[in-house]
């Protein structure tokens, strides 16, 4: 017994360590045009350098016939919110984004998905996925004019991906919905972390998606955030 306590304890020390130098270990930080953390703190217009950058080439497989835009920034779909103009700060407090999915089928109802898989970090994504929204029961008119509204299951919550986990994946998969009812147990649609997205599709009978994109975006607290 005593042994074991001593092993206990001794393993949690070594994680306490661990994770202190894996939260001291300065990621990269992804996006790379501005390495000097600037940008224009002012936000103001006339940064020429200042557009999302392409996602690498491993990360652009959910880039379908989907579109997401967000307020100043546009089309983000497979990009990377460049950290320039404080997007990364601002994105964490815009309102839902305009979802388009241009070559939806007349008169059929869709099930909208947004998810974090690497929460709390790509690396160690124990939290996966992290659910940021799903509405159900879009109209094919709505989600082809981007206009996402329906059965709101979970509400929009936008990245806010925590300080030293890099860069996040931020997903959006749209399935073919037809006539499912789609729900999520009240007690689980309380927590956002840990969503078992394979079951929920598995226990609605949804397969593979119709279309899929997915941007990613990561920390900026290094400046002050700005008043918007
Ligand atoms: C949005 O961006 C994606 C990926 O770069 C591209 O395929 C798509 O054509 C763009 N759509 C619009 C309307 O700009």
């Amino acid at each position: 017994m005593k042994m074991c306590a001593v092993a206990l304890v001794l393993s949690l020390l070594a994680a306490a360590v661990w994770l202190g130098l894996t939260m001291t270990t300065p990621e990269s930080s992804g996006g790379g045009t501005n390495p000097g953390g600037g940008g224009n703190p002012g936000g103001g217009e006339g940064d020429k350098e200042c557009v999302p950058t392409l996602l690498p080439k491993a990360d652009l497989g959910l880039c379908g016939n989907l579109e997401v835009f967000y307020m100043e920034l546009g089309n983000i779909s497979c990009k990377i919110i460049p950290k320039c103009n404080l997007y990364r700060q601002k994105i964490t407090a815009w309102p839902q984004p305009i979802v388009k999915f241009p070559t939806a089928m007349d008169g059929a109802q869709y099930l909208l998905v947004m998810v974090d898989p690497d929460a709390p970090s790509r690396r160690d994504p124990r939290m996966k996925y992290w659910r940021h929204w799903v509405v159900s029961n879009i109209k094919a008119a709505d989600i082809k004019a981007g206009n996402i509204r329906g059965n709101v299951i979970t509400d929009y919550q936008p990245p806010t991906p925590p300080p030293t986990t890099g860069l996040h994946r931020y997903q959006f998969f749209v399935y073919l919905q037809g006539d499912r009812v789609i729900s999520i147990p009240t007690k689980e649609n309380r927590n956002r972390g840990a969503w078992k997205l394979q079951k929920f599709l598995q226990d609605h009978k949804l397969q593979n998606h119709e279309t899929s994109t997915q941007f990613m975006t990561e920390h900026d607290g290094e400046l002050t955030p700005p008043d918007y």
